[in-house]
Formats: structure tokens, sequence, C-alpha cells
């Protein structure tokens, strides 16, 4: 098959080291180089894939201090109605082999524009936030986290957080498996504080209702990370009707997409292989440069400057009869 040009991250293997239960669910687990060589550096927020066989492809924001280049850290928690990913990754053992990618961002901390910084975790979405703690520590920045749980056994990370959460700069919330009786986000996010930037991550239920309480807030200073798809609005749902094509630059190839098919499965259709992971918009793994047309972007993780460049294909559409992809 041929494979459109996609903005790739160089894939290597990776040994597993320590492998740690962190909570009921979760287990952090650690790779380094088989070789013992430094990783690809990363920023606070990042996440890497791993490849685990049989197209089955995965994100795992990294949990470690990106000050560390000897290992990176995943967080992960078994989810035993998923699709497979997670029950695979905890079934890695210490000495195994796996393949990951080098890592990517979409989920940075602001710069020096940040005097103040709110983190907001429900459950898992924790990960990208411990190394977020580790860089703004190094920092001396203003931080606090507010991290949401279900009871003190679905907690994880509770070492490395103990100091902080003594210092008051951490603050968990366990709410029984009842969001009303955990941290009140509204609350939390009424009133929008000059210079702070806010950070959130977690399920959809939570990301949602922190949707809903933030709309005060100027929009850059505002970060989601997405462990699962936002349903779209009736109007970036109808957008599914409208068919349109897209030409391979490369050959010239057109190509049609019909009304309720995504340009993934087009392309697949006609031996042009697109690496996919999530094929709901926020995973990342799909991005493809464009160079004509005007697409309807309707993921997660592309940036309004990265849009112009680039479309996630797993869910986009097209405004424009024709859609070119820089193949
Ligand atoms: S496959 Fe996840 S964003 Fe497209």
């Amino acid at each position: 098959m041929d494979r459109v040009a996609r903005e790739t991250h160089r894939r290597f293997s990776a040994k597993v080291g320590a492998v740690t239960r962190e909570a009921a669910d979760i287990l952090s687990i650690e790779l380094t180089d088989p070789d013992g060589a430094l990783l690809p550096p990363f920023t606070a927020g990042a996440h890497i894939e791993f490849h685990l066989g049989n197209n089955l492809i995965r994100q795992y924001s990294l949990c470690n201090s990106p000050a560390e280049r000897h290992r990176y850290v995943v967080g992960v928690l078994e989810q035993k109605d998923g699709r497979g990913g997670s029950r695979a990754m905890h079934r890695l053992r210490t000495g195994d082999s796996v393949e990951i990618t080098e890592p990517r961002n979409n989920f940075p901390l602001a710069g020096r524009e940040a005097n103040s910084h709110l983190l907001l975790a429900g459950g898992i979405g924790v990960t990208p936030m411990m190394a977020m703690l580790a860089e703004l520590e190094s920092r001396a920045a203003d931080f606090r986290l507010h991290y949401c749980t279900r009871s003190p056994a679905h907690t994880a990370f509770n070492d490395r957080l103990r100091p902080l959460i003594e210092q008051g700069k951490v603050v968990v919330h366990h709410d029984g498996g009842e969001p009303a009786r955990g941290l009140d986000i509204a609350a939390t996010l009424a009133e929008p504080v000059p210079a702070q930037h806010v950070y959130i991550c977690g399920p959809q239920g939570f990301i949602a209702a922190a949707r809903a309480s933030i709309g005060a807030w100027p929009p850059h200073a505002v970060h989601f990370e997405h462990f699962d798809a936002v349903p779209l609005t009736a109007e970036e749902s109808a957008w599914d009707k409208v068919p349109f094509k897209v030409k391979i630059k490369r050959t010239g190839e057109l190509i049609d997409v019909p009304s309720n098919c995504s340009v993934v499965r087009a392309l697949r259709a006609h031996g042009i292989d697109i690496e996919t992971s999530c094929e709901d918009g926020y995973c990342g793994t799909c991005i493809t440069r464009y160079v004509e047309g005007e697409p309807v972007h309707r993921d997660t993780v592309l940036s309004q400057e990265e849009r112009k460049s680039y479309v996630m294909v797993c869910r986009a559409r097209s405004r424009s009869p024709i859609l070119v992809l820089d193949a």
C-alpha cells in the first residue's frame, strides 16, 4: 500500500524497565533505550505512541520529569471494556521490547506569558500533569493541581504527590464515583484570573463540565487534552452528508469521499494507507499535510496555526469540492 505523507515521528524500539502498580487499575511503565543511550527529549504534556502489533496504536502521556533523558514513564489505566490497547499495555513486563515513537506535544505548558497555572485532572488525566508538575517546580512557578479521583485506592502517584499535597500545591478530591460529590468545577473556574493558564485533562464528563464552566476565560489561556472523542456539534455533523474529493498531489489521483465515509476509509479503499489510532480526532496519529482546499477541522488536536497546513483525516471533512493532500 502507498502511504500518505504525514508528520511522522521516528519510531524505535525501547526496553520496558520497571512496571509499578500506582493505583487500583493503573500501572506506570518505564521505558529505556535498549543500549542505555539517551532518549529523544520531550516537554511537559507530551505523549508517545505505542505500536502494539495488529495495527494497535495507542498514545500515552509521559509522566516523568522532562529533565530526565534516560527514560520515559507512562501511566496506563486498564480499561476492561476498552478496545484492547490498555490490556496489551498491562501485559508488558520488565525486559520486553516495545515499539514507540518520539514524543509529540499537543498539550504544552504556557511560557512566561503565564503568571500562574491551574491544573485540573480527572482520573488518569493526571498523567501529563505529573510531567507538568515537575517542570513547574523546576521553574519555581506558581501552580495548583486539583486531582479528582474516585477513592484513595484509585489515586495514583501518591509518593510523588505527597510533598506537594502538604504544601497545598496539590489538592486531591474523592467523589466515590459521583462527580457531584467531588471538585466543584464550575466554582473553581467561575472567575478568570489575569495571566493564569488553565490545563484540563480527564474523561469526557470531566472535560464537558470544564468546557461548560470556562466561557469567561480567554481562549488562549485554556488548554485541553482529550482521552476520548468530543461529540460533534449539529453544524459539524452536517458536513458528514456533504461528499467531496481528495486529490493526491504526487500522483494527481482524485478519490471520492462519499457522505458518511471518512477520508481515511476512502483512501484505504483505493489502496492508500493512513496510520490511525483513535479515528475520532483526538490522538494525533493521522495528521496529514494538505496544500489546497478548505478542510472542516473537527479534531481536538491541531492548533489554529497548525490547521493552516495540517488536517486530521480521520474526522475532517471539506468545505471545498477538492482537498489536495501533500502525498
Ligand atoms: S486517528 Fe486519532 S486523530 Fe486521527
